[in-house]
């Protein structure tokens, strides 16, 4: 992997994946692409350009012209939104992924393709919810990720393309803002503490759900792309876990260190019933064992590094 292109760059995930894969690969051998202009961090540290990722065309010239070895699909509409515009997350899920994966097929590249635990539905056991198991979606994000992991299989058995992808649960961080799924409270409510000592949160005190720091997310999009491919008995997707946490148990969290901390609930029944359709707690051993996946952070220490970073921003 020597020549990266990342599109969806600008949002939650890839607003910390391309600084690290500019440390690791070389700064001018990442290039951040985004629908959207995005700011100096990403366009004065390394080549960026904007693309739309549901453009076949524009894809493809974008890989050529950067030589590119190895794509990182981060673009996408996340669940919240999805449920909100159904059409908009079908296509740009589905028509940029397909546009991706014919480019690396036909430009010979390796392609990562984050999943989701939004491809489990009420059928599917939960807790643990294992590796391979029931995956019937109730919303539009999450039946777009289960038909995105069979499609990265199908290019893969099919034609050869080296796809991977992670089951990524709720993902944690300060930065850029995640952009917009069931599971942002869990960012929000950081923020909100910091700002104004209390939090009204939009599920319920006892909704839990997979949830993990993002220098943990970063590392496992890292490891699975130089994991030894001969390993890997699964491709499309690993599930992958850092920490399982409900409203109330992260608010408690949040006042060991902030003691007047306050926590109240104004329930949004969309997001409350997605979070209910997904997992209590995702058993992750086929990552540990195909390709080492071990995170560091745990709920203790992600909320200690949080309130860090916030109250005293670099
Ligand atoms: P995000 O919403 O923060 O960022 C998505 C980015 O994609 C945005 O910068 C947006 O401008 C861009 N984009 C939208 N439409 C585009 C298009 N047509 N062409 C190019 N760019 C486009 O999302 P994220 O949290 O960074 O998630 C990235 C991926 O990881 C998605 O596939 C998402 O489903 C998956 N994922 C995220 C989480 C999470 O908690 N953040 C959890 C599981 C899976
Ligand atoms: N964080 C994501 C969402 O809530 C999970 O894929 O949509």
């Amino acid at each position: 992997m020597n020549r990266i292109l990342v599109t969806g760059a600008g949002g939650q995930i890839g607003s910390w994946l391309v600084p690290r894969l500019r440390e690791l690969y070389g700064e001018a051998n990442v290039l951040a692409t985004d629908v959207r202009h995005l700011g100096p961090d990403f366009t004065e540290a390394g080549p960026f350009q904007v693309l739309d990722a549901t453009q076949p065309k524009a894809v493809g010239q974008a890989v050529m012209r950067h030589d590119a070895d190895t794509v990182y699909h981060l673009a996408a509409i996340l669940s919240a939104i999805g449920e909100k515009d159904p059409r908009l997350a079908w296509h740009v899920n589905m028509v940029s992924l397909e546009a991706v994966l014919e480019v690396a097929r036909d430009q010979g590249c390796a392609v990562f393709t984050p999943s989701s635990i939004g491809v489990f539905g009420p059928d599917t056991p939960k807790n643990p919810t294992p590796q391979d198991t029931v995956m019937r979606p109730t919303t539009m994000y999450g039946i777009t990720k289960v038909a995105g992991e069979l499609l990265c299989d199908y290019y893969h058995t099919r034609f050869g393309v080296d796809t991977r992808g992670v089951r990524f649960p709720g993902l944690i961080s300060y930065g850029a803002p995640p952009g917009g799924g069931t599971t942002d409270w869990a960012v929000e409510i950081f923020y909100e503490a910091v700002a104004e000592g209390s939090y009204t949160c939009f599920l319920e005190a006892d909704a839990q759900l997979d949830m993990m720091y993002m220098p943990d997310a970063v590392d496992a999009l890292v490891a699975i792309m130089e994991a030894d491919a001969s390993k890997l008995v699964h491709r499309n997707a690993f599930n992958v876990t850092g920490m399982q946490l409900t409203p109330e148990g992260l608010a408690a969290e949040i006042r060991k260190h902030m003691p007047d901390f306050q926590i109240d609930y104004d329930v949004d029944p969309v997001r409350q019933a997605i979070a209910e359709s997904w997992p209590d707690r995702i058993d992750d051993t086929a990552a540990r064992e195909e390709w080492g996946w071990d995170p560091s952070y745990d709920a203790s220490a992600m909320t200690a590094d949080m309130l860090k970073h916030i109250e005293a921003p670099a």
